[in-house]
C-alpha cells in the first residue's frame, strides 16, 4: 500500500514521461523534415524508452494496489532553429526530470515508504546515464558549430544506436 502522496508523486510522473516521449516524438518528426535521419532514429529510439519509463510506474502503481491516472498532455513544441537549440532543450529537459525523480526519492523518504525507495532508485541511475548521453551529444554539437560536414557526419553516428 503506497499514501497519497506517493501515489500523487507518481501519477505526476507518469505524465511527465509521457510528455518526454511526445517531446522527443516531436524533435525526431523535426529532424527528419531536416533530412537528418539519423538524429531523428536516435530521438525516436529515446522516445520509445520514455513510453518504457511511464510504464514501469503504471506497472508498479498496479504492483501496489493502486491506479494509475492518466492526465491530458500538452502539445509539444514543433521545430528548433538548429540541431543545437534541439539538444540544448533535450539536456534541460533531462535535468527538469532529473528533479523530479529526486522528488519523488524525498516523498518516498518523507513517507517512510522503503518499497517506493527502492522503486524509485532505478529511475535515480537512469537520469545520470540520460543526462551524460544528452549531454555528449550537445557537447558534439558545440565543437562542430556551424559546419555540415560534422553534422552530417554526427547524424550517421547517432544513425547506429537503433
Ligand atoms: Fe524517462
Ligand atoms: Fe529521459
Amino acid at each position: 500500500m503506497i499514501s497519497k502522496k506517493v501515489q500523487k508523486v507518481l501519477n505526476d510522473q507518469i505524465k511527465e514521461e509521457m510528455g518526454s516521449a511526445y517531446l522527443y516524438f516531436s524533435m525526431s518528426n523535426w529532424f527528419h523534415t531536416q533530412n537528418l535521419h539519423g538524429f531523428a532514429g536516435w530521438l525516436q529510439h529515446q522516445a520509445k524508452e520514455e513510453l518504457e519509463h511511464a510504464l514501469k510506474i503504471y506497472g508498479y502503481l498496479h504492483d501496489q494496489n493502486s491506479s494509475a491516472e492518466l492526465k491530458a498532455l500538452e502539445a509539444p513544441q514543433k521545430t528548433w532553429k538548429s540541431p543545437l537549440a534541439a539538444f540544448q532543450d533535450t539536456y534541460k529537459h533531462e535535468q527538469h526530470i532529473t528533479g523530479l525523480i529526486n522528488n519523488i526519492a524525498d516523498t518516498a523518504i518523507a513517507e517512510k515508504d522503503h518499497a517506493t525507495g527502492v522503486f524509485i532508485n532505478w529511475f535515480v541511475s537512469e537520469q545520470v546515464e540520460e543526462e551524460a548521453a544528452a549531454l555528449a551529444v550537445l557537447e558534439k554539437l558545440k565543437l562542430i558549430g556551424d559546419h555540415p560536414g560534422g553534422i552530417y557526419l554526427l547524424d550517421r553516428e547517432m544513425g547506429a544506436r537503433a
